[in-house]
């Protein structure tokens, strides 16, 4: 334990504050990757960054650091904390938000109990974790990572006919630095459950030991536009109904592999989308997760195998395209046995847990050891304005990060020493 503790004031005031920026007249929150609310958030997020005396460093992807270097330490790998201030169409105000500011306000804690740590210490917000807007989500991490080229990436057209390069250039955070040119010790990122678990079993903390696999696509059907009253059942090449079908048969698959694995299609479009003309073309995603990746990977194999079929039986084309594909990810055993040992140091109660959502954690353990901290979504809701996580919890699990970060930093040598 470090014996420090989180100002929890300012915590809960940035969360709230952050939360009231991009909300439309009817009170939503939006800010999509690189768009005008996005800009207003960075600049707040900016702000108290540079409040806080960190040098801040906006990469070629977009991508936020503030980063806490001494003339002692700078020549030593930083520890990264961080996640995303991006959110979905009509969010609530802790996802991502919580694990950026939680960062920063761990950051400002240590620095002013006069502690020097043998590391810097950075916090980042990455740019596109939601992916709602631009494909792939985590896009700021995995650029960083290495695994997407910053061009593929900025040439990234959105759901609204965008670029991303543009937008980024637009909103001004098309930033000079080469993403990765952070090279971190260890990746440590805060972030609220987004599911039943921990607030089911009452556990305040959960140690992320593994996060599940995403596989992401887009579907196209074409049909044939016809007269809804006119056309006999037998002769309509109908792709409204087809794509129904693939829904259905996605849905069913899942249920049939039982918990965890889990399917979505969250986006369909119609056209001509007329309530008298049979649809000529469906427009939809798929969401398939799994933390096996033999079954995840079964799941798309059993998807193509029933596009195949839906294409012969109702007469329409199909094509596919693959928007994410990111297979389980193991976190590093050490930091995932630190978290656990912060929170019994502090008297919380703890359980090890694999994570369903998507997280910027999962590209940075693909260049350096990475775990995640999850507090409890108060009835697993999230991607909804009702997300909410008792400032309890949250308090707890930024004081669980202030230990585990106290540690990290200061653990001097071999960069997988602790790690396994
Ligand atoms: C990110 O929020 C995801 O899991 O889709
Ligand atoms: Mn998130
Ligand atoms: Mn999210």
């Amino acid at each position: 334990m470090s014996g420090l503790a989180i100002h929890e004031a300012r915590l809960l005031g940035r969360l709230h504050a952050l939360g009231q920026i991009g909300r439309d007249g009817e009170n939503r929150l939006t800010r999509l990757a690189a768009s005008d609310t996005d800009r207003a958030g960075r600049d707040a997020l900016v702000g108290w960054l540079r409040e806080a005396d960190l040098d801040v460093v906006v990469d070629r992807i977009g991508n936020i650091f503030g980063i806490w270097r001494t003339h002692a330490n700078a020549a030593e790998a930083p520890l990264l904390l961080g996640s995303h201030i991006d959110t979905v169409i009509d969010a609530g105000i802790y996802d991502g938000c919580y694990g950026v500011l939680a960062g920063l306000e761990v950051i400002e804690t240590l620095r002013a109990a006069g502690l020097t740590p043998v590391r810097p210490i950075a916090v980042a917000a990455f740019t596109n974790e939601e992916g709602v807007r631009y494909a792939p989500d985590m896009m700021g991490s995995l650029v960083h990572a290495g695994g997407l080229s910053v061009e593929e990436a900025l040439a990234s057209i959105g759901t609204d006919g965008t670029t991303l390069g543009a937008e980024l250039e637009r909103i001004g955070y098309a930033g000079v630095a080469e993403p990765g040119f952070l090279r971190p010790h260890a990746y440590v990122e805060l972030h609220i459950e987004q599911g039943p678990v921990l607030e089911r079993e009452g556990v305040p903390i959960g140690a992320v030991a593994t996060l599940q696999g995403i596989s992401w696509q887009r579907v196209v059907m074409e049909g044939t536009a016809n007269h809804a009253g006119t056309t006999p059942m037998s002769m309509r090449r109908d792709a409204g109904y087809a794509a129904a079908r693939v829904i259905a048969f996605v849905n069913e698959q899942a249920r049939k592999a039982h918990d965890p694995s889990v399917a979505t299609v969250g986006c369909i479009a119609f056209e001509p989308n007329a309530i008298n003309v049979i649809p000529a073309r469906a427009t939809f995603t798929v969401d398939l997760r799994d933390p096996d990746e033999a079954r995840l990977a079964a799941g798309e194999a059993a998807l193509a195998i029933f596009l195949d079929e839906v294409a012969a039986s109702e007469g329409v084309s199909v094509s596919v395209e693959r928007l994410a594909r990111f297979s389980p990810v193991a976190f590093d055993a050490g930091i995932v046995a630190l978290i656990e040992q912060a929170a019994a140091g502090r008297g919380l109660a703890y359980q090890r847990m694999t994570s369903g959502a998507g997280h910027d954690a999962q590209m940075m353990a693909r260049m350096a050891p990475a775990a995640m901290i999850f507090v409890p979504s108060l009835g697993g809701i999230s991607h909804n304005p009702r997300e909410h996580t008792p400032q309890a919890d949250l308090v707890a699990g930024a004081n669980v990060l202030l230990d585990v970060v106290a540690c990290l930093a200061d653990a001097k040598g071999d960069r997988h020493g602790y790690g396994s």
